[in-house]
């Protein structure tokens, strides 16, 4: 059979171009993209300008990308397509906390601290002292387990974006628990925050109607050897954008517990245990 192009077949015809020799996964993938990619255009009767218009926003989010600034992730954040994949990748049994999404402004590399401590550095905001454990599905407590956590600070940035304003390293850490596992620091109860929102992104963000804020969380990273790697935030539950973060990063078992202290050592204090997965079940 002929294989000029036509629009009725037309997905078929471009996955019969396949090479036989190449990797099946590889086949899997593209043979989908391309299926969808030709449905999605037949179900909109997509118009040339339309695809002209498609063609430029991805030529612009290409060009806004740098060593700083991951535009096309941020595009995947919005689209919910982050939090897709990353449940996908992260099915775990009852009990276990949560994954979501990493975001850019993890720094490797960032300090190792003393249990106790203070991560914020540039003294402000409204103190907040994060206590918990680090423990395994059945409650016993993991030892050596790395907490490397990391918030914006009071403005709603994160050190990174700031760096002539904050100190380097600002409300940022690395604690090890120790036979306990508990861990134990002092910060800042974070603050909402909206995502980078002057590129193409924010610009596609105004046209459907949505706002670019992330209500205010904690990042964290928990790893421990024999242990799934926990890529999570605990979230401030009455925050404004709690059931409208724009990347659609919370899950109701991550919103932590905030309580007022205003008589105690700090103005809160913020509980939460991290339970980890077994590598192998
Ligand atoms: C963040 O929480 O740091 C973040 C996540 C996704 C996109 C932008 C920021
Ligand atoms: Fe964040």
């Amino acid at each position: 059979m002929a294989s000029y192009f036509n629009e009725e077949r037309s997905a078929e015809i471009v996955n019969e171009r396949m090479g036989r020799d190449i990797n099946p996964r590889f086949r899997e993938i593209m043979s989908s993209l391309v299926r969808h990619l030709h449905d999605f255009a037949k179900e909109v009767e997509l118009t040339q300008e339309e695809w002209e218009f498609a063609i430029d926003f991805l030529t612009k989010t290409g060009q806004i990308c740098s060593e700083e600034r991951q535009e096309f992730i941020l595009l995947s954040d919005v689209l919910g397509f982050s939090m897709l994949v990353d449940a996908i990748n992260n099915r775990r049994p009852a009990g276990a906390t949560e994954n979501t999404v990493f975001g850019p402004f993890h720094v490797a590399g960032a300090p190792e601290r003393t249990m106790g401590d203070n991560i914020s550095l540039d003294g402000k905001g409204e103190s907040c002292l994060f206590i918990g454990r680090v423990i395994d599905l059945n409650g016993a407590p993991i030892s050596g387990a790395k907490i490397d956590v990391w918030s914006d600070n009071a403005d709603g940035f994160y050190d990174v974006q700031q760096p002539n304003i904050q100190p380097k390293w600002n409300n940022r850490g690395i604690f090890t628990t120790g036979a306990d596992g508990r861990y134990e620091f002092k910060g800042i109860k974070p603050v909402s925050y909206p995502i980078p929102d002057d590129g193409p992104v924010g610009q596609m963000l105004e046209h459907i109607g949505r706002h670019p804020y992330r209500p205010a969380h904690t990042h964290f990273l928990v790893t421990a050897p024999g242990f799934q790697k926990l890529v999570t935030h605990t979230f401030v539950g009455d925050d404004d954008y709690i059931e409208s973060d724009t990347v659609f990063g919370v899950k109701q078992s991550l919103v932590a517990p905030f309580a007022h202290t205003p008589e105690g050592p700090t103005e809160w204090v913020s509980k939460f245990d991290f339970v980890l997965a077994p590598t192998h079940p």
